[in-house]
């Protein structure tokens, strides 16, 4: 590993967010191989942010990319990134909802790149007969089986989890901060980028979050507040490894197919 040690602090490659007005005020993104986690409450668009990031890069850089879904179907994540103006005709999307057609759908994979690959676990839940749920790292091991067979047949560089909350309902850890530690650190190895959303219980239970928060290089907090007789959506980094970063909290707008984060520490005049 030694002889990858970066020494200038350029040479830091880094994955945009596309959210115009925050990269700026990142050193122009995320630093490369970073976990980060994209933490909020419900309807924050943590999933479209992600989708966003993947999007753009299979487009601009002909990026692989797999996303990997526990909660929400195939058809709703099309049906609201079509609603936003996306245009999945420039990218080789390939969907998976049957384990069983996972190397069929695999062959799908353009040689060229800008392949993006989603994986739906709800549908194929109920496929997963041998997982005892009992059994704590089975859902992590599905889950680790499927990030390798995606880095070995369309060498996948990004990666979303969507969600660490469900993987949570589906298992129970015995010990969550190594069993995350070690998902994490497996990621690494794969030189996999990785966005793990992480949703804010509205229960107040977040104890996973202080694990979550700890291990992950990068946290990226999305929040609606109440502002008058409305509701701002605002976006802020809270942490970022090796990244001199504005921590201001922006208000996040979506318009004309684009993230833009404004007014850095101030109030939006609503
Ligand atoms: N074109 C759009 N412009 C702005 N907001 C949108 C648009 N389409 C959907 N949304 C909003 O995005 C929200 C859902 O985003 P999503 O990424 O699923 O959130 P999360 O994953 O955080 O629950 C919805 O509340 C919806 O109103
Ligand atoms: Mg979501």
């Amino acid at each position: 590993m030694s002889n990858d040690l970066i020494t200038d602090p350029s040479k830091i490659e880094r994955i945009k967010t596309y959210v115009k007005g925050l990269d700026e005020n990142i050193q122009g993104g995320i630093p490369k191989g970073h976990v980060t986690l994209v933490h909020g409450s419900a309807g924050t668009m943590k999933s479209s942010l992600c989708f966003s990031i993947l999007y753009n890069e299979a487009i601009l850089n002909k990026k692989n990319s797999l996303y990997l879904s526990l909660e929400q179907s195939f058809e709703s994540i099309v049906q609201n990134m079509v609603n936003m103006g996306f245009d999945l005709s420039k990218i080789n999307m390939i969907n998976i909802n049957d384990l069983s057609k996972f190397s069929a759908g695999l062959k799908k994979v353009s040689k060229i790149g800008g392949n993006f690959i989603l994986v739906d676990i709800g549908a194929i839940r109920g496929q997963v007969k041998d997982v005892k749920t009992s059994e704590n790292r089975s859902w992590l091991n599905v889950v680790k089986n499927i990030v390798l067979r995606t880095k070995k047949e369309a060498n996948i560089e990004l990666f979303t989890f969507d969600s660490l909350q469900a993987l949570y309902t589906l298992s129970t850890f015995n010990n969550p901060r190594m069993e995350l530690f070690n998902f994490f650190e497996f990621l690494k190895t794969q030189s996999i980028t990785g966005y793990m959303i992480s949703e804010e219980m509205g229960n107040g239970n977040n104890s996973m979050f202080d694990n979550e928060g700890f291990l992950s290089d990068a946290i990226i907090d999305l929040r609606l507040t109440p502002f008058r007789r409305n509701i701002v959506r605002e976006i802020k980094v809270d942490k970022m490894r090796a990244t001199k970063c504005n921590n201001d909290v922006f208000s996040l707008e979506f318009k004309n197919g684009a993230f833009y984060a404004l007014y850095g520490g101030q109030n939006p005049l609503l």
